[in-house]
């Protein structure tokens, strides 16, 4: 568990993405679909790269201006080469081999207690989704922190789309498992990948699925096409290229929890109070500035969150 310090290249909150970017933008990719030929037009050739992805034009997609930073973004440069993706490796260094990873085509699977089972291909799913950029913190189990602006869908949304029986209790969330694209799930770790949410925390209006950052489709190191965003709780919830969402009666047990049992646990909530067995959560290395801070509890987002908790107090809800 290294932490590195980057002096860093700082911008402002304001440079994520403004509204006026956004619009024009998506007035540019009109034209650009108008005139049926993007290299026509002057500069448009990054935009025509970007396209390769075919839902290049959805981003970036409209501000939700409820969740408000208490520190500036961390430059894209930084938050994306120091990375956690084990199926690439274990340093923070990932970014070239996390280049492998096969995205498109790519099919989530929804089933469990859900009225119908169905496989969903990602780009369909996202026309059926309400993209929209949230600034978030994040904050790591490792005790460092950065803060992103990311485009998704609430996670409330894809409930309502899985119409999940009322037995469902829980949601398990997978990652793909492919040995021979993802060199690190030839490792000793229990692959895939899996993480899971309670259905109240699911439908918390926090809780988001992730599709882009830094108003664009998300990047390979970042978990592309579908990553889970739950700011509150530590980073290693935040799983990564999702091909499997289940409703479930029973509570999953986590890829962290098998690994590392004690260490490790279901709920995951950020507390500076409660240690992890070896080291302190007072405060967090915040990625590209080189400066410590204290950490807040539930990562300072408890106005939205805390009131989840309320009558578990006998769970280890902080690990
Ligand atoms: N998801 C998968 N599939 N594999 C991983 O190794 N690492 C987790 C989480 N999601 C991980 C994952 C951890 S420990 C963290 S802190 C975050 O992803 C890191 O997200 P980032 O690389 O975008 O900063």
């Amino acid at each position: 568990m290294n932490i590195i310090r980057r002096k860093g290249w700082e911008i402002r909150e304001s440079q994520a993405t403004p509204e006026s970017v956004f619009l024009d933008r998506r007035a540019l990719m009109r034209g650009a679909a108008f005139a049926g030929a993007g290299s026509l037009l002057p500069g448009l050739s990054s935009l025509a790269m970007a396209q390769a992805d075919p839902t290049a034009a959805m981003y970036p997609a409209r501000r939700n201006e409820l969740y408000k930073l208490d520190r500036d973004l961390t430059p894209e440069a930084t938050a994306s080469h120091y990375n956690n993706f084990y199926e690439f490796g274990l340093s923070k260094n990932v970014f070239s081999a996390a280049e492998s990873l096969k995205t498109r085509p790519w099919m989530v699977k929804i089933d469990g207690l859900v009225e119908k089972a169905r496989d969903v291909g990602i780009d369909d799913l996202l026309k059926a989704m309400p993209l929209e950029e949230r600034l978030y913190r994040h904050r790591c189990v490792e005790a460092w922190s950065m803060t992103v602006p990311w485009t998704g869908f609430p996670l409330k949304a894809l409930v309502d789309f899985a119409k999940p029986l009322s037995s469902a209790k829980f949601i398990r969330f997978e990652t793909f498992l492919d040995p021979k694209m993802a060199p690190g799930q030839r490792s000793f770790f229990p692959w895939p990948y899996v993480e899971a949410l309670t259905m109240a925390e699911a439908v918390n209006d926090m809780s988001l699925m992730v599709t882009g950052a830094y108003g664009k489709p998300l990047g390979k190191t970042f978990g592309a096409p579908l990553r889970l965003h739950t700011p509150w709780k530590y980073g290693f919830k935040h799983i990564k290229s999702l091909t499997k969402i289940s409703f479930v009666e029973k509570r999953p047990e986590t890829f962290w929890e098998t690994a590392g049992p004690g260490e490790y646990g279901f709920w995951a909530n950020v507390n500076p109070q409660v240690p992890h067995p070896r080291w302190s959560q007072a405060t967090e290395e915040v990625l590209g500035t080189g400066n410590r801070r204290p950490t807040l509890l539930f990562n300072g987002y408890g106005e939205f969150v805390a009131d989840l908790y309320k009558g578990l107090e006998k769970e280890k809800l902080y690990i």
